[in-house]
């Protein structure tokens, strides 16, 4: 299945694993809508890819993404930003259902940190910075950041990051629970295509549905969550991989996943 580059997305696919770099270096990787429009039509297709099973984002060495496009954002008013709706296409990410990494150096602000934040797992490098800083150009975060900052690393930490618009360093985010690891600058790609050939070599149906479940805990209360996650648990006993895993485990051999 070919999967479309675009004037600002890399891409390539290798073990499992659909590989996007955000490419727009002359403005650290502003987001504009037409950036993210290809990004999420992009995920969109590695997702219907049964030969990509996980998927891997990350940006260039001096920034992941400083934020959306203020330039092409400056002049609008409210009502043309209703009607266009921008946040339309970044909410279309949540609806990914393979587990997506992001490796991140540089600068994550604004739309950058809020789409490491719409990602699965984060790994930063050293050089990474995170932080919201709409605040400091009249406005707030609109992609997620007051609410996904929030429960990923509680209201003390989020209130300051967002109403002072200081951003936070790697180990920071790390202390913070925001990113999984801190990687050295230059290991940092190698490692996040480990983690993702990882996640790429995991029975696929029971990987998508143990992402939905851990999504889910963030927005439901204990016992809907607990009823959810034991549904998907007994659904994937229909499912070759459950068989072929246990088997594989009497056996003492590696499984072989089929994603069925
Ligand atoms: N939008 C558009 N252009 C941007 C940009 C952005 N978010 N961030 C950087 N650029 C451009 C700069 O204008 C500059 O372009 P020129 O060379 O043509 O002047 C180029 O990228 C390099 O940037 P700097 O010269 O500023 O580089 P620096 O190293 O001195 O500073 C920085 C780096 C601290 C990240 C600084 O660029 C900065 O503060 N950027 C804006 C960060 C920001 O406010 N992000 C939030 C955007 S709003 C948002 O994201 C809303 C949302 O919720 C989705």
């Amino acid at each position: 299945m070919a999967h479309l580059e675009s004037d600002f997305l890399k891409v390539s696919n290798e073990k499992g694993v659909g590989w996007i770099r955000l490419h727009r270096p002359e403005v650290l990787n502003a987001l504009n809508r037409q950036m993210v429009a290809d990004l999420v039509g992009l995920l969109e297709s590695f997702d219907r890819d049964e030969n990509i099973r996980a998927i891997l984002l990350t940006g260039g060495p001096k920034a992941f993404a400083a934020g959306a496009d203020i330039g092409e954002m400056a002049q609008a008013t409210s009502v043309e930003m209703l009607h266009l709706d921008p946040f339309a296409d970044w909410d279309r990410i949540r609806h990914i259902s393979k587990p997506i990494v992001a490796a991140v150096s540089g600068y994550a602000l604004g739309g950058g940190c809020e789409l490491a934040m719409a990602c699965d797992l984060i790994l930063a490098s050293e050089s990474a910075k995170f932080g919201q800083p709409e605040i400091n150009i009249g406005v707030m975060p609109g992609a997620g950041g007051t609410q996904r900052l929030t429960r990923a690393v509680g209201k003390a930490r989020a209130m300051e990051m967002v109403l002072t618009g200081k951003p936070i360093t790697a180990q920071e985010a790390l202390q913070a629970g925001l990113v999984n690891r801190v990687i050295p600058v230059e290991k940092l790609e190698e490692e996040a295509m480990k983690l993702a050939e990882e996640l790429a070599s995991k029975p696929p149906v029971a990987l998508r549905l143990a992402k939905q479940a851990v999504l889910k805990a963030a927005e439901v209360g204990l016992e809907e969550g607990l009823d959810y996650e034991q549904k998907l648990f007994y659904f994937l006993f229909s499912t070759e991989d459950q068989k072929e895993g246990m088997q594989a485990f009497s056996e003492k051999r590696r499984p072989l996943f089929r994603g069925r």
